[in-house]
């Protein structure tokens, strides 16, 4: 029988190779491919010898899956309305960036609202969550802890338990007998995973993973089973920064990039209802570079404020810094105001960031972007009360973008007064708000900073 090929895997991204390498070329992710064995080890032919599956017509008899609230708004949002029973949760995120305190509230909320609860941690010792507990007041839940790495003994105790809700801290430390290598690696991971989800499947328990971003080396991260699961999240933040962010990356009971705002306190996570506010309360006076866009977080709008440094480089190649950004965006929009609008920005570095530690994925963020690198370049802030958003095409015409009512809204919320967008197909107005309309990025050039 011939041997199946080995296979190699990049531990960072899930990306598979017929070869190892040092680098993988689909993530870029240095020293991450491992060796892996195939899953089968002889291609015997499985032809007709199986058992007929159940079939059924895609006529919809369920009502809509039962939702379990957990009470904490932010987190029932981002999971799409609450908890779907039998459904498999993973929530990734930075070592230290809070997961733990996170399901730890969580759980402790979940059990609040009647549902019985099982924290399991393979990290940390049971009396270290318990101090956890204690420091977020949460030490009195209604919440059944473990401490074990072992998942035959862990599964073993859920089928003897049936909790509604289990959460598994985290899945990398997980590992199962049958599988022949280390724990962390991804054939553990992936197993590990496999056994879960369809446990929660087969006896309708919802399960939280928790999966640690790694960047480097042994440890698979939690891209690797993003597919296994129906919901995954994303926790983020930047260091030094209080705020957290969780995003919904994948959901198969709700919309995908909803976010939830927390802040990290000494005393746990404490939710955000009005990020906007937040965002800007360190606003100071107007300031050249400074720039607030008006965006959209899934189904809620949101200010930020977006900040620009443009300042002569002494160096060959300017420096293009870029926080809470895509970068390949600064350099096209660079590109647009230096070939469309005959803006140069050779020989200058370019630093540009989104305060608060938030991260902007929207392309209607484009006109922000380009106001905030003028306005730094001219040396003249933008009025103080206008928000700002819009599509860039790569000729330098502003393309309208979805829900401008909403955005408008919430500026005019916000004490805001004059919002600069593109040109509208149809009118859309909102009192108290003076919308100047634009077709073109040579027009904002000309007419807000009176350059070009
Ligand atoms: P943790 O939940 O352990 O992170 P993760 O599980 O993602 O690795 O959180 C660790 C950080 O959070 C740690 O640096 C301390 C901080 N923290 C607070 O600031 N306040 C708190 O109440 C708690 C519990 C943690
Ligand atoms: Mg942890």
């Amino acid at each position: 029988m011939a041997k199946a090929p080995p296979q190699f895997t990049c531990t960072a991204c899930g990306a598979t190779h017929r070869k190892w390498a040092g680098r993988c070329d689909a993530c870029g992710a240095w020293n991450s491919i491992i060796e892996e064995a195939p899953l089968s080890a002889g291609p015997k032919a499985v032809g007709g010898r199986g058992r007929a599956i159940a079939l059924s017509s895609l006529t919809h008899a369920e009502a809509p899956p039962p939702r379990r609230k957990s009470g904490m708004p932010e987190l029932d949002r981002v999971l799409g309305g609450g908890l779907v029973a039998a459904s498999a949760i993973l929530v990734g995120g930075d070592p230290g960036i809070g997961k733990s305190t996170l399901l730890l509230q969580a759980v402790a909320a979940f059990a609040a609202q009647g549902l019985s609860c099982l924290y399991v941690s393979g990290e940390e010792a049971a009396a270290q969550v318990r101090l956890r507990a204690a420091r977020l007041g949460l030490d009195k839940a209604p919440v059944q802890l473990g401490a074990d790495t072992n998942l035959r003994d862990i599964l073993t105790t859920l089928d003897h338990e049936r909790p509604d809700l289990v959460v598994i801290d985290s899945i990398q430390t997980m590992w199962l007998d049958n599988v022949d290598s280390a724990p962390g690696s991804v054939a553990q991971m992936r197993a590990a995973v496999h056994e879960l989800v369809s446990f929660a499947k087969r006896r309708g328990v919802s399960v939280i993973l928790v999966g640690h971003v790694t960047k480097e080396g042994q440890i698979a991260g939690p891209r690797v089973v993003e597919h296994m699961v129906d919901t995954v999240l994303y926790f983020e933040g930047e260091r030094g920064h209080q705020f957290r962010i969780l995003r919904a990356v994948k959901n198969r009971f709700g919309p995908a990039d909803e976010i939830g705002v927390f802040e990290m306190t000494g005393a746990g996570l404490s939710q955000v209802a009005n990020p906007s506010a937040l965002f800007l309360s360190e606003r100071g006076q107007p300031a050249p570079g400074s720039v607030v866009f008006a965006g959209i977080e899934g189904t809620r709008p949101m200010l930020t404020e977006i900040q620009a440094l443009v300042a002569p480089s002494p160096l060959g190649t300017p420096r293009r810094t870029v926080v809470g950004l895509d970068a390949a965006r600064l350099s096209t929009i660079l590109a647009v105001l230096e070939a469309r609008c005959g803006i140069p920005f050779g020989g200058m570095d370019v630093f540009l960031n989104v305060a608060g530690g938030m991260r902007v994925l929207e392309p209607a963020a484009d006109l922000a972007v380009a106001c905030a690198l003028l306005s730094a370049r001219e040396d003249t802030p933008l009025p103080a009360d206008t928000v700002v958003f819009g599509e860039i095409s790569l000729s330098a015409a502003l393309r309208p973008v979805s829900q401008t009512e909403n955005r408008l809204k919430e500026a005019q919320k916000l004490g805001f007064c004059a919002a600069l967008a593109p040109k509208l197909s149809k009118p859309v107005g909102v009192e108290g708000i003076v919308l100047h309309q634009m077709s073109d990025l040579t027009e904002v050039v000309g007419q807000v900073f009176g350059a070009g």
